[in-house]
This record gives C-alpha cells, structure tokens and sequence, in this order.
C-alpha cells in the first residue's frame, strides 16, 4: 500500500467541536464517510454510512463523491480504491493493518497456488491488494457460503487467508477446500470456558459468534455469521440478551438498534486484556478522522498492475452477490 504519510499527527485545537468540525469539512469538502461497525462509536455516530465488508465496498461502487474517507482498515481502503480508482480514498490513520490480512504474504500465498495447480482461487476479502491479483474470486463472511456453493461439487478450491472462516464454510457445504493457515488475532482469542460460564449466569442469552472464531465457538454458537448477518439477528430476535463473540465495536450499533436488549462482550482468554477490541480498528480517532479531512491526508493508492488485477475478483463477488440478493 502506497501512503503519502502514515497519518497526520498535526496537533488539534483542543477547544474545537471535533463532531461539528467534522460535519463541517464533510460538506465543504464533499467528503462521504464510510465506517466499519468496529470503529469507536463515536466514529460510527459520524459516519455517512455504516456496515460490514461487503456492505462497505457496495457502497463505495456507487459514491458520487470525489472523497470517501473509509473508517476502517487497510484491505477496505484498498477496496475502495480499487473499486473507484478516480476518487480521492482517505484512511484517519494508514497504520490500521489487520493480522488476518498479514498472516497472509502474496509471495507465499503464490507459491502455495503454484504447488497446488488446477484450484480455483477464493480469497477472503481480509487480504491485501496484492493476494487479490492472484485470486479468482474474493469473498466476504456474508457471501462466503454462497460463492463457494456456486462451483461444482468437485471444484477444486483453495481458500484463504482464514482457516477457521474456510473450516466453518467447509462444515457446512460438505466441501473439502484447501486452506491457507491463517487467522484473526482478535476471533481467534475468545474462551469458550469463559463463554459457557456467562451462559450459566445468562441462560436465556443467544450466542453470536463470527465465523472467524474457533470451531469450539462456531459450533456452540447459535448464530454464525458476518458483523452485519450478527446485528440483523439480534434486532429481529424475540431473545432479549445476547452473548457477542465478535470485536465488541459491533455492539454500539446493536445497542442503538435494540435499546432494551443486553449485548454481553464474549470474554478473551486473558481476562486483563482488551483482546476483543481490534487495536487496529481502533487506532482511528476523532482527531485523526478531523486531521484527515482538513489535509485529505493519509490517501490510498494502489499499484495500477495489481489494482487491474484485483479488481476483477472484486467485481465478481459483487456480480454474484448482486445476482443472489446480498
Ligand atoms: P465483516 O465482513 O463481518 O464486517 O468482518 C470484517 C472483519 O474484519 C472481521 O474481523
Ligand atoms: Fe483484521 Fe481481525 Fe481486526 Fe477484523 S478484527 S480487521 S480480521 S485484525
């Protein structure tokens, strides 16, 4: 990823309302702000539009805007980029990477698709611009099932970056796709001791787990899916408390949505961490995104050759997603 400045630390006035600077700059500058539900809520409660990763890249296909600041991580900035290469994609801080995304390096990942020849390729959108250039068809937690149900039953398929998110779908389409080994290092951390204790103390309270998490939290969940499949679930449940096994940002939303429901943060294996907080996520702040539209600085850009690439992947998932109502 190609960065102007990591991000802008200029020191902000402190007097200011960063809130109303912000609404402020948005207008002149005519900016769209997109976030992800595990930015900090008070980057949610500013955004133009919230959602998950597949949510987020439909909507930046159709921005009219010249600037999207995207709210989120690097693969979303670079999705966005890639999707809307003429307009100006700005991240508050270029610092936020994701360690799903890094557990997966293009240069291994080509050699893993050159030892295992005759595979299609699907890649979770959790990777780099650069892993997309070598994949045939990405992949989001919401579509995921789908796309892969769409190639004949002995299509052989390698899938990556995330093993659990490729075991969870491998589980439920029978399929057997050869896995990439790597993992959230948020999903990856819950207890499920920790879990089934809460479930003593709340036993009326439904499980939401992401499919990033381990199999022993998948398969004692009961509800498996995206941010996005997760807060859909609780709104239209008649269950009123909800254990969450996901970066608990998404909780903010469902407590907006849902004010008299409990959403209860699925406990990490180390008690005295904040481990289901995304430290990537969560390194945009109000000062930053403030910074970031009054410079227009930190902007993504994208190699040309690897954006022309991964581009068509892209685009595939969201022809399919279109056709399949996601
Ligand atoms: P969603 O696609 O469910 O928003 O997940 C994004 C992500 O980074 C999960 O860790
Ligand atoms: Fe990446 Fe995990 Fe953070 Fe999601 S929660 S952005 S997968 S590090």
């Amino acid at each position: 990823m190609n960065v102007d400045k990591v991000y802008i630390d200029a020191p902000v006035d402190s007097s200011l309302n960063l809130q109303e600077e912000i609404k402020r700059l948005k207008k002149e500058k005519n900016a769209v702000i997109l976030a992800h539900y595990y930015q900090k809520g008070e980057i949610q409660d500013l955004a133009d539009y919230i959602g998950d990763s597949l949510a987020l890249a439909q909507i930046a296909q159709k921005i009219e805007a010249p600037i999207i600041v995207l709210c989120g991580v690097g693969f979303m900035g670079e999705t966005a980029k890639i999707l809307c290469p003429d307009k100006k994609v700005l991240i508050p801080d270029m610092n936020a990477g994701c360690s799903l995304a890094d557990s997966c390096q293009a240069d291994e990942f080509e050699k893993f698709i050159k030892e295992n020849p005759g595979h299609t390729v699907i890649s979770y959108v959790n990777t780099s611009a650069e892993v997309k250039a070598l994949t045939d068809v990405v992949v989001t937690s919401t579509n995921a099932r789908q796309i892969v149900e769409s190639f004949p039953e002995d299509e052989k398929i390698i899938f990556g970056p995330d093993r659990n998110l490729g075991n969870y779908i491998n589980s439920i389409t029978g399929r057997n796709m050869k896995l990439w080994n790597g993992a959230c290092h948020v999903h990856e951390q819950f207890s499920v001791e920790k879990i089934i204790e809460l479930k003593k103390q709340y036993p009326e309270a439904k499980v939401l787990a992401h499919p990033e998490c381990k199999d022993v939290i998948v398969r004692l969940a009961d509800k498996v899916g995206s941010t996005a499949a997760l807060l859909n679930y609780a709104v239209n449940s008649k269950f009123k408390e909800f254990i969450v096994a996901t970066e608990s940002g998404i909780i903010h939303e469902m407590t907006k949505k849902c004010p008299n429901k409990k959403f209860i943060p699925a406990p990490p294996e180390d008690g005295t961490c904040a481990c289901n907080e995304c430290n990537f996520m969560r390194l945009n702040t109000l000062e930053k995104l403030y910074n970031c539209l009054k410079y227009e600085l930190p902007e993504v850009n994208v190699d040309k050759n690897i954006a022309e690439k991964a581009v068509k992947p892209i685009q595939r998932m969201l022809e399919i997603s279109a056709k399949l109502g996601l």
